[in-house]
């Protein structure tokens, strides 16, 4: 057994600054309003409204200097809202309007599920960018994303929200949202507020259900779901919304220990706290709150700075500071939070529209980038070289996601309008595809419609046809908030469908158009090859067509891992080994003998039905190019917490088609203070590579980046022995080893 030494790994080094540096004037300015400010204006600006009320009213609670942030409000009367707020409230501070752009204002973007299978940072800004330049032309100056949340289990609907399963992917990708939503200058003409959420640990509800109880223990809320989080301040962003689910029983709008002790004492968050919607009074139902008086005391104290929809500070935080249960201190704390955000945007200078500005929705630019996203998105999971397609082929085109322009664009697509979707077969009839000769018989008229009757003629169609593309999935409304499910099967008739479509003998491609990972383990035996993408957006399209006739050569790689049978989950890359992890030689179902002894069959962690292995595993996608992986080289086989290691490999493309890989940098710590998990994403890089060549790909891994809160809850560099591997995914890959000493 290897002796271990514990480096303490100054965790203080590694938090680079998570704040602006204070500005003088800035601090000037909120601590001058401050002191204006009667207690009854302070908790305005603690409140925020749903735009549910009649105008008049909402004006009137305006002028009163309640309210401080309005959402869901329609952009063609921001200007009128503003002008209550600034010219007619006593101390005149603007409103900040937030609203759900996830992904893309009116030009939709993949969800963002399907962005992160870009790995690519680039994306993931442009597209934030592109949705705030759109949204603050219209007065909207705060989104309610990125959401950050570690998802595990393909039943929870928001996994199409998520950026995937591990945490260094969503830490990257994550804070490239927020750089292209806030821009280098909050106050700039196309930069809006990002709001990290939800804090935190929500996307591991129970069961995959949605809003339901969390069970993570601290060290595991540090080694994974805090991530994306820590790193996401760190790159700046201004705010944070609490989450609706109780970890441990603590309620996260109730939670100090995350609000006051992780988020502002150890990363030194400076902006502001959101709760989620109602889920300050929530934790009346919760069973943690007695009632609305209750609820705003505890949320204050915990340290959330503004509430959404419920009212409990305007209603009760008076009284609750008369009683000396709330301080004037955390009240002044919350404020200065809020207004300094306020005006970081700008929005004391000019909180206005300027209407006469020529718009950039739906710009060219714009259109284009939303193409290149939804490329970059689609995972091709299967192909036995019946793609890419020849234009020369009559395609038949089958299936309810065939076009499907409200559904294409996926959950949280508030501004998005089906009119301007580009389904596939839409882009049948543009210029660069009208060429193409096809017949089109959806078969569906929808997702779940399980009506077979026209059955008869997708076959007749198919048969007239060299090739069928058959688009199934879902539609946008079965997944996001509240649409959680325990069947992720093809739903409605769509396996009947894939089944009716081979039955022909045509080759068949599948291309999937959904919201989260399906398990379509039983579809693959009828489909030559499947293309998988998550909603795509406008563009979606476009992009597929792109990729089925290889104007473009699919480069995605999966965020999630796909799992066989919804009885799988939770499976993800990066667990631990167990003490008896299963081997390759697992004894299935199938092979038990009648009357068997009891046995502990092959002493192993596995599943009799479903075997050990997920259908395709995290990091998974294929190319119309292949890759050798080859010539892995280390800097050193021995370093010290203070060093670099560089790994570099060869990667060729054997194929006679250029491509795009996405080469992944893996590690393993072998022996911990606690177990690790078999593998740790810890890098990744998008490398072209023409055919036939090679490229050489470095990765430079600082010893830091090992770092992880171990027995003792501190975060630090274990010596010992490590694996490392550059891969194509999370399983295969050429691998090394080196040592970490004390
Ligand atoms: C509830 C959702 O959980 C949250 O993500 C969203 O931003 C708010 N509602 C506002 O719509």
């Amino acid at each position: 057994m290897k002796t271990k030494f514990l480096i303490l790994f100054c965790a203080t080094s590694i938090i680079t600054s998570c704040t602006t540096p204070t500005d003088s004037k800035e601090e000037h300015f909120v601590e001058d309003l401050l002191r204006k400010m009667t207690l009854a204006e302070k908790i305005g600006q603690m409140n925020q409204l749903n735009f549910d009320q009649p105008l008049d009213s909402v004006k009137a609670q305006i002028r009163r200097g309640e309210i401080s942030s309005m959402l869901n409000i329609d952009p063609t009367i921001i200007n009128e809202i503003q002008k209550t707020a600034v010219e007619e409230s006593r101390l005149g501070i603007p409103l900040i309007i937030g609203r759900d752009i996830i992904h893309g204002y009116k030009t939709v973007f993949p969800i963002p599920l399907g962005q992160a299978a870009s790995f690519n940072p680039e994306i993931v800004e442009t597209g934030a960018h592109i949705a705030a330049t759109e949204a603050r032309e219209q007065g909207i100056t705060w989104t309610f994303a990125p959401m950050l949340d570690i998802s595990r289990d393909a039943r929870w609907g928001r996994i199409a929200e998520s950026l995937g399963e591990d945490p260094y992917l969503a830490g990257e990708l994550g804070s490239a949202m927020v750089r292209g939503f806030q821009g280098d200058n909050l106050s700039d003409n196309n930069a809006i507020a990002a709001c990290v959420k939800h804090f935190v640990g929500y996307g591991a509800a129970e069961g995959g259900r949605d809003y339901n109880s969390t069970n993570i223990p601290e060290r595991l809320l540090r080694n994974v779901y805090l991530i994306p989080f820590q790193k996401s301040i760190e790159a700046g962003a201004a705010t944070l919304m609490t989450s609706f689910n109780d970890n441990d029983g603590i309620p996260a709008s109730g939670n100090d220990f995350l609000l006051r002790k992780v988020l502002r004492d150890e990363w030194n968050f400076d902006g502001f706290v959101v709760s989620d919607w109602c889920s300050m009074s929530e934790m009346i139902a919760h069973g943690y709150a007695a009632d609305r008086k209750d609820v705003a005391r505890i949320s204050a104290n915990a340290g959330v700075d503004m509430e959404m929809v419920s009212q409990t500070y305007i209603d009760y935080i008076e009284g609750l500071v008369a009683e000396n249960k709330v301080s004037m201190q955390v009240i002044d704390d919350a404020v200065r939070n809020i207004l300094r955000i306020k005006y970081r945007l700008g929005l004391f200078d000019n909180p206005y529209i300027d209407t006469t500005k020529a718009t950039t929705i739906y710009s060219d630019k714009h259109l284009q980038a939303a193409r290149r996203a939804a490329v970059e998105s689609a995972i091709l999971l299967k192909n036995n070289g019946i793609l890419p397609l020849k234009p020369e082929q009559t395609i038949a085109i089958i299936g309810p996601m065939a076009h499907a322009p409200h559904d294409q664009l996926g959950t949280w697509s508030f501004d998005g309008e089906k009119n301007r979707t580009v389904t596939p077969l839409r882009a049948l009839q543009t210029d660069e595809y009208k060429h193409i000769k096809y017949r089109y018989e959806a078969g569906l008229d929808y997702s779940r419609d399980s009506d077979i009757k026209n059955f008869s003629k997708v076959k007749a169609t198919v048969k007239q046809s060299d090739v069928a593309l058959v688009f199934v999935g879902e539609e946008a409304i079965l997944s996001g908030e509240a649409h959680s499910l325990s069947n992720i099967n093809l739903i409605g008739a769509q396996s009947e469908l894939l089944k009716a479509v081979k039955s022909t003998g045509k080759p068949v491609v599948m291309v999937v158009i959904a919201g989260r990972p399906l398990t379509i383990e039983r579809d693959l035996p009828y489909a030559d090859a499947v293309l998988y993408n998550f909603h795509p957006g406008t563009m979606g399209g476009l992009a597929i067509m792109d990729l089925l006739y290889g104007k473009e050569n699919p480069s995605g790689k999966l965020p999630v891992t796909f799992v066989r049978e919804v009885g799988q989950i939770p499976m993800y890359y990066n667990h631990n080994n167990t003490g008896r992890p299963a081997q390759d030689w697992i004894t299935l179902i199938k092979d038990i003998p009648l009357e068997a002894p009891q046995t502990s069959l092959g002493n192993t962690s596995f599943y009799l039905d479903s075997g050990k292995d997920p259908l395709f595993v995290f990091g998974y996608g294929l190319s119309y190019s292949t890759f050798e992986y080859s010539d892995f080289r280390l800097s050193s086989h021995e370093a010290g917490i203070n060093d670099t290691i560089t790994a570099t490999a060869t990667i060729k493309n054997t194929s006679n088609t250029d491509g795009t890989e996405i080469v992944q940098l893996y590690v393993r710590d072998l022996v911990g203070s606690i177990a690790r998990p078999i593998k740790e994403l810890k890098g990744f890089q998008r490398i072209s590579i023409k055919a036939g060549e090679s490229k050489t790909v470095t990765f430079k891994l600082p010893v830091s980046e090992l770092a992880f809160y171990g027995k003792d809850l501190l975060k630090k560099v274990e010596a010992g022995e490590f694996d490392i591997w550059i891969a194509p995914n999370s399983k295969e890959g050429i691998k090394e080893s080196f040592v970490i000493t004390e």
